[in-house]
């Protein structure tokens, strides 16, 4: 089945999809997105990811594309028109499109809005998840506002490059005082003697999740009890537990940092409570 793109307006076969060759997001990474898990046809989380983008548009001073029921819209109908089941959304807003200048354009110039959404295999998510994932850690040389979800994300890609060349799945950055700031596109958690869990505060050092947000909703109704704090990487390896979130893997085991195995090297407990539960913690949204 060919795949359908939403690019500016218009549903393309994927080969024809394109933007232009100036546009902001390719010369200067100026523009912002979004991924989203769909789970049975419908989207997980949609409010909060809605509020996100909202979020990360206003931060960067570009002008929302459209309305949020408009762009909520073209969601539903990428996802229909590409059939998916279970899968990802991809939704990407940049500034503009205009001969190279630094400075923004004028406020009325049209944003670029793109759209994917494609299947992926629960079965083979579920099954990494049965085994747990390794993490590399990184230095943190992102710029100072990761809070905010835009396209620049080369640092990830070299660290994720870094992990995979080690057999790694996921790295984690690591701050100038050597504290975690969160995965390079997931937030980090671990889990203490007691089950006690542990994840970074919500700061510009880190990106606030989705699945992180959710996931602290569920905690409370699981009657684990949860600190928000800043953790070492040698905690993290002394702990019983690690585990990442993301729209992309919900609740993923961490078995193993750098050359240290976490816990018996087999997901932990609550972490795969956590995993098991995480449908029940989200809003699914009617497709
Ligand atoms: N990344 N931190 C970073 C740096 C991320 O890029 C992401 C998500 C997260 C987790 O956020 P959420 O729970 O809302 O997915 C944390 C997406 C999945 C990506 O870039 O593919």
């Amino acid at each position: 089945m060919s795949r359908i793109v939403y690019v500016n307006g218009r549903y393309l076969p994927y080969a024809q999809a394109a933007v232009h060759v100036e546009d902001r997001g390719f010369q200067f990474a100026d523009g912002v997105y979004e991924v989203c898990e769909v789970y049975g046809g419908s989207l997980v989380d949609e409010a909060p990811h809605m509020a996100r983008l909202g979020r990360s548009l206003a931060e960067l001073a570009i002008p929302e594309p459209m309305s949020m029921a408009a762009l909520a819209h073209v969601m539903r109908e990428t996802i229909r028109r590409n059939r998916v089941r279970d899968g990802l959304l991809y939704l990407q807003v940049t500034r503009a499109t205009g001969p190279r200048d630094f400075a923004f354009p004028p406020p009325e110039t049209e944003r670029t809005v793109v759209c994917i959404a494609r299947p992926r295999s629960l079965e083979s998510l579920n099954a990494l998840a049965a085994q747990g994932i390794a993490v590399k850690s990184v230095s943190d040389i992102r710029w100072r506002r990761s809070d905010i979800k835009t396209v620049m994300l080369l640092p990830a890609c070299l660290a994720k490059e870094a992990a995979r060349k080690e057999g790694a799945r996921e790295a984690w950055f690591i701050d100038p005082d050597g504290f975690v700031t969160e995965g390079a596109s997931s937030n980090a958690w671990i889990v203490l003697e007691g089950g006690t869990v542990i994840t970074r505060q919500i700061s510009p050092d880190i990106l606030p999740g989705v699945t992180r947000g959710t996931l602290i909703g569920g905690l409370a109704q699981e009657g684990i009890s949860l600190l928000e704090r800043p953790f070492r990487l040698s905690e993290a390896q002394a702990a019983c537990e690690a585990f990442i979130t993301s729209a992309t893997n919900t609740v993923m085991p961490v078995v193993r940092i750098d050359a240290v195995t976490i816990g018996d090297g087999r997901p932990g407990p609550i972490t795969q409570q956590l995993r098991s539960r995480f449908h029940q913690f989200a809003s699914i949204s009617a497709g």
